[in-house]
């Protein structure tokens, strides 16, 4: 019998958790507590989506060995769990709950969260560092670690965090609306889907058409976490619903309204699989799930 995309979907994230766990810091020497709130975080679960997309993108394009991408599906969430405790911050956003608990910055008080933050984003660079072994692999290796130092940065997610904070309050433009939604979350999912198509030695116009299609996909999928940051509970969101109004956030929903930013959402997400289906690798898993966003409810 077939298996369904939901049971696929469940127990390939198990396997990405397992995967990014084991490469999480052991909690000990005078530093623990940092190493404490590191994985307090990283260990509280979330959706797993970025390292299980470089995963899927690195198969489809024939990508089998494990001890190359599994460094960088570990270096992507630590990045991501980082940009969640930072964007948690009473300085960012001031949300106290994150994936069904209390915020880092609550349990551990903010300058450990700070730190903690910083150490997540330095490991994920020491760990996919991890995966150079001297061999000719390390060029794609080398190629996948630009792609990991330079999405997150200043013209990728700090770029877009920088503009949501700066606008909180005022009106602005969709283009300006767009920049941040395409940089602060688009950014991370390119990186993902990226890393795995180079490690698999995709050529480069397949990389620039992944790029494309993460970048629909990131979109979308921030536009869905406005929404449901508008229409969810805190309990199934497991962080703060209408965290965006108290913060006089612009978001999609705020420029559009609910129906319009639906219709959007749902366009971009048919957009990035038409893109998708002229790729020359295939994976009908990833298909499925790239569409399975649109109406995710969490
Ligand atoms: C939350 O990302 C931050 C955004 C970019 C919207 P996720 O919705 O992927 O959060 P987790 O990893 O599942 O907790
Ligand atoms: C998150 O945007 C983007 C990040 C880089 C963390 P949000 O501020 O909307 O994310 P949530 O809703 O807190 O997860
Ligand atoms: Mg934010
Ligand atoms: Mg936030
Ligand atoms: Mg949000």
């Amino acid at each position: 019998m077939k298996e369904k995309t939901g049971d696929i979907l469940s127990r390939k994230t198990a396997k990405t958790e397992e995967i990014v766990c084991r490469f999480l810091p052991k909690e000990e020497g005078w530093q623990k507590t940092v190493l404490e709130a590191m994985n307090y975080t990283m260990r509280a679960g979330g959706k797993r989506l970025r390292p299980l997309l470089m995963d899927e993108t690195y198969q489809m394009y024939g990508g089998e060995d494990r001890d190359l991408i599994e460094p960088f599906m570990a270096a992507v969430e630590m990045i991501h769990t980082y940009s969640l405790i930072h964007d948690d911050l009473p300085a960012l956003d001031n949300d106290d709950y994150r994936r069904g608990r209390k915020t880092a910055h609550v349990v551990f008080g903010e300058a450990m969260a700070i730190l903690a933050g910083d150490a997540l984003l330095n490991y994920a660079f020491e760990t996919a560092a991890g995966a150079f072994n001297g061999t000719e692999r390390d060029i794609r290796t080398a190629r996948a670690m630009q792609i990991l130092t330079a999405k997150p940065g200043i013209y990728g997610m700090i770029g877009g965090q920088t503009v949501d904070v700066e606008s909180e309050g005022q009106a602005i433009s969709m283009d300006k609306l767009l920049f941040i939604h395409e940089k602060k979350t688009a950014a991370l999912i390119e990186c993902a889907m990226m890393i795995g198509a180079v490690l698999a030695g995709a050529p480069e116009e397949e990389v620039a058409g992944i790029e494309a299609i993460a970048r629909k996909v990131g979109l979308a999928f921030q536009i869905q976490d406005d929404i449901l940051d508008r229409t969810s509970t805190t309990k199934e969101l497991g962080k703060p619903a209408g965290s965006d109004e108290k913060n006089e956030k612009n978001t999609y929903v705020s420029l559009t309204g609910l129906d319009q930013a639906r219709e959007d959402q749902a366009r971009l997400t048919r957009e990035a699989i038409g893109l998708f289906d002229q790729l020359s690798g295939e994976n009908p898993f990833l298909k499925d799930l790239l569409m399975a966003l649109t109406d995710r409810r969490y």
